[in-house]
């Protein structure tokens, strides 16, 4: 594979779904998949599969289909999830504890470092076994532990002054739960959740069903 061949972030955002019905064939002892297959179990068209996964080359086989093991591994080596991150939670309320009580976070990798929040109550508790510390210390803490990504779960109107103070770190992205746009320092990468957007599409599917159907 090039790694440096472009990809278009259509592409990127599906490999996730590939990702995790490969790793579910595996659990099921499936190797080898051909992509209608593959297609009747992701929803996606076999010819729309064909073309994602020839971005990447060498992945298919005519007559063979795909080698499900050589797919994954090559699907997991294109997301860099191969390699570990470390990651610390800013606000530590509903969203930053439901984050830090997701156990399926630190299996993928991404390894929960502490808790950052301002409330002297939540300061000093522990989530599981991870600290809540004060927000001041946020910066110091990130240099000394080689934090690679900041979760973002503040109120909306604290988090650009959060986004400030981490662009003057070495933190490489935030995963911004916060529904505001972030300006940040040009080495940082910010990928934003809403999960709102997700449950909007369901209301629309629920009132057209020929579309969700497709
Ligand atoms: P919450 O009020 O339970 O928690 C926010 C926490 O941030 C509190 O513990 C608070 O003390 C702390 N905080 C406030 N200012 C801070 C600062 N300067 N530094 C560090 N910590 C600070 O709110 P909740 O429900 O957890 O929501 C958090 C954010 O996530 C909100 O912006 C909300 O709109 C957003 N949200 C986003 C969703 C999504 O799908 N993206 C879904 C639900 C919430």
């Amino acid at each position: 594979m090039d790694s440096k061949k472009k990809i278009s972030m259509a592409v990127i955002r599906r490999l996730p779904k590939y990702h995790r019905y490969l790793k579910e064939l595996l659990e099921k002892e499936v190797y080898r998949i051909s992509s209608k297959e593959l297609s009747e179990i992701i929803g996606f068209t076999a010819s729309q599969i064909r073309q994602d996964l020839n971005n990447f080359g060498g992945f298919g086989q005519q007559g063979y289909g795909y080698n499900v093991d050589e797919l994954y591994e090559g699907i997991t080596k294109i997301l860099y999830l191969s390699q570990p991150y470390n990651v610390v939670i800013i606000g530590a309320g509903n969203m930053g504890q439901a984050l830090a009580n997701y156990p399926w976070l630190q299996n993928s990798g991404f390894r929960i470092r502490a808790l950052f929040d301002v409330n002297p109550r939540l300061i000093g508790l522990k989530i599981r076994d991870l600290e809540i510390y004060d927000i001041e210390e946020l910066e110091a803490y990130i240099e000394k532990n080689d934090i690679n990504i900041a979760f973002v779960c503040t109120p909306k109107e604290k988090t650009q002054k959060i986004a400030n103070v981490l662009s003057k770190t070495s933190i490489q992205g935030i995963w911004n739960f916060s529904p505001v746009d972030l300006k940040v320092n040009s080495n940082i990468v910010v990928e934003n959740v809403h999960l709102s957007d997700s449950l909007f599409v369901l209301s629309y599917l629920l009132n057209n069903r020929e579309e969700s159907e497709e």
